[in-house]
């Protein structure tokens, strides 16, 4: 059976990596200091689980004891205003702890790093949709670290041999998604629009994102582990929708009747963003399968269910 060691698998994102390759048949173990995730996410029962951190020296221990096959590395601080505010911690689990992780990998000879990224590093774009060539000028140290981790693995591929594919992911949403602190705009109108509470649209709404439903995610980082060989992919669905339209869907969805109050502008946002996926879908021979309105249905459901 092979063997994945999956970082902040207990995660929004990476519980749903657990998910797939736990119904896929392999054998997983993960890696979770639970500073944002939660234990309920995964089955602990189906997994080995680690409460630890990815920066922690026994992490070597994790590794020479299951010689994982594939590495798919999810853990990060992943909020793009706690890096500005704190570029240290930023610089020391996102670079540090991958580093870590890497090395180990190296180590104990694994064949394959996934590594989560994000359409941060490319800054604010040039033209749309944003491909993997666009050029690479991250606006906040979040986007910085993430480049980083990319080009020591290009660094680590060259000296050492070992493979990777770095996934650039647009906004993911999708169930277990934190409304809390940063969380995606989704999981912040899901949790308004289930309790019934006023929201607030920043500025006025017509700025376009890229929303991928996280089993699509999910599914694009299990492909990577048999294909995509030290490529450099963006995951998203190549589809323009304004928070105007995210919003009128949602309410829609779940007859919600409130008019949303429109504040001013965030700083430092960017107008429109979307990824293009071509490449993503011929290299992993896969698709992002879960329309919008369906992926908001699941989104709002699972909130009341929970
Ligand atoms: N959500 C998005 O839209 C989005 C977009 C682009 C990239 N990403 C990236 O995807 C990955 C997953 O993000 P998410 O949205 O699921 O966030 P999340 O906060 O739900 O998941 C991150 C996980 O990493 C764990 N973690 C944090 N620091 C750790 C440490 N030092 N050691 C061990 N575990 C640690 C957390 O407890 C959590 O379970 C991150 O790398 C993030 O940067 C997310």
């Amino acid at each position: 059976m092979e063997k994945v060691l999956v970082t902040g698998g207990c995660g929004f994102i990476g519980s749903h990596i657990v998910d797939l390759l736990i119904d896929q048949g392999y054998e997983v173990i993960v890696v979770d200091n639970l500073r944002t995730g939660n234990i309920n996410n995964i089955n602990v029962n189906k997994v080995k689980f680690y409460e630890m951190s990815i920066l922690d020296e026994k992490l070597t221990e994790v590794f020479e004891k299951h010689q994982p096959h594939y590495v798919i590395h999810q853990a990060a601080q992943v909020s793009v205003s706690e890096s500005i505010v704190d570029i240290m911690q930023d610089e020391e689990i996102n670079i540090r702890g991958s580093l870590n992780v890497i090395e180990n990998a190296v180590k104990y000879n694994a064949q394959k790093v996934i590594f989560a990224s994000s359409a941060a590093v490319y800054g604010t774009p040039e033209y749309l949709p944003v491909d993997t060539n666009h050029v690479v000028e991250p606006l906040a140290p979040y986007g910085v670290s993430k480049y980083t981790v990319e080009r020591y693995l290009r660094m680590f591929k060259k000296l050492h041999g070992l493979d990777y594919t770095i996934l650039r992911y647009a906004n993911v949403y999708g169930p277990r998604q934190d409304a809390k602190g940063e969380g995606g705009v989704v999981a912040i109108f899901a949790d308004k629009i289930t309790t019934q509470e006023e929201l607030t649209i920043d500025g006025d709404g017509e700025q376009t994102r890229d929303f991928v439903y996280v089993t699509d995610v999910a599914k694009a980082n299990v492909k990577a582990l048999k294909s995509g060989d030290n490529r450099i992919l963006n995951v998203s669905r190549e589809e323009k929708v304004s928070v105007n339209e995210l919003y009128k869907i949602m309410a829609e969805l779940s007859s919600y009747s409130k008019e949303p109050n429109y504040g001013p502008e965030r700083k430092g946002d960017i107008k429109h963003s979307i990824l293009s996926n071509g490449e993503t879908i011929k290299e992993l021979n896969w698709k992002p399968d879960v329309e919008l309105p369906a992926g908001l249905k699941h989104t709002l459901e699972s909130i009341k269910t929970s």
